[in-house]
């Protein structure tokens, strides 16, 4: 399994979209995502955004992706992107939504990275805590990092932090 790095999509994408993004030239996410052993089967990721942390995910495994709003880049970088792993995205208003719609779901990884403050991601960590291996982005935040402290979360990198139950 080859992951997609940032130079896989920085060239069929003249180098734009990557704003907001956790993927940058580093490849961190890349390198964690290579790291993370048993590989993953099915991820979440909560917080879609232009897709391009998604089109990486999903170069290791199928991947359901939630934001609050669809950016019409999304459908642009799944076009321009080939990724092994279907990817699909479900709209919500709160994290809570999916409660129910998520009901038989099942994931060994979740990416964190909507929004970046204490209350929300303690939110989203409260949800998805139950499928027991979580990747966290901008753990540097004041809010983030004080709520990683917390539950015990290891900090990989100035940006990234991993909970395992
Ligand atoms: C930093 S961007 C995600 C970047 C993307 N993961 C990447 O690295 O390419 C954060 C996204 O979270 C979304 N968002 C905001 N509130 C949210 C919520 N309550 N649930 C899910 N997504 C949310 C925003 O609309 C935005 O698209």
């Amino acid at each position: 399994m080859k992951i997609l790095k940032y130079e896989d999509l920085a060239l069929k994408l003249n180098n734009k979209y990557f704003a907001h993004s956790c993927i940058n030239k580093a490849n961190t996410f890349s390198k964690i995502l290579e790291k993370i052993e048993p590989k993953p089967i099915s991820i979440l990721e909560i917080g879609t955004y232009y897709g391009i942390s998604t089109v990486i995910l999903a170069s290791v495994a199928p991947v359901l992706t939630v934001d609050i709003k669809k950016y019409k880049e999304f459908d642009f970088i799944l076009k321009t992107i080939s990724v092994p792993h279907p990817i699909s995205q479900i709209l919500i208003k709160d994290i809570t939504d999916l409660e129910l719609l998520l009901l038989d779901g099942f994931f060994d990884l979740v990416f964190i990275d909507a929004v970046h403050d204490y209350e929300h991601v303690k939110k989203d960590f409260t949800f998805c805590k139950k499928y027991g291996k979580i990747l966290f982005h901008d753990a540097d935040f004041e809010g983030v990092n004080k709520f990683l402290k917390e539950i015990g979360a290891k900090i990989l990198t100035d940006k990234f932090a991993y909970w395992e139950k």
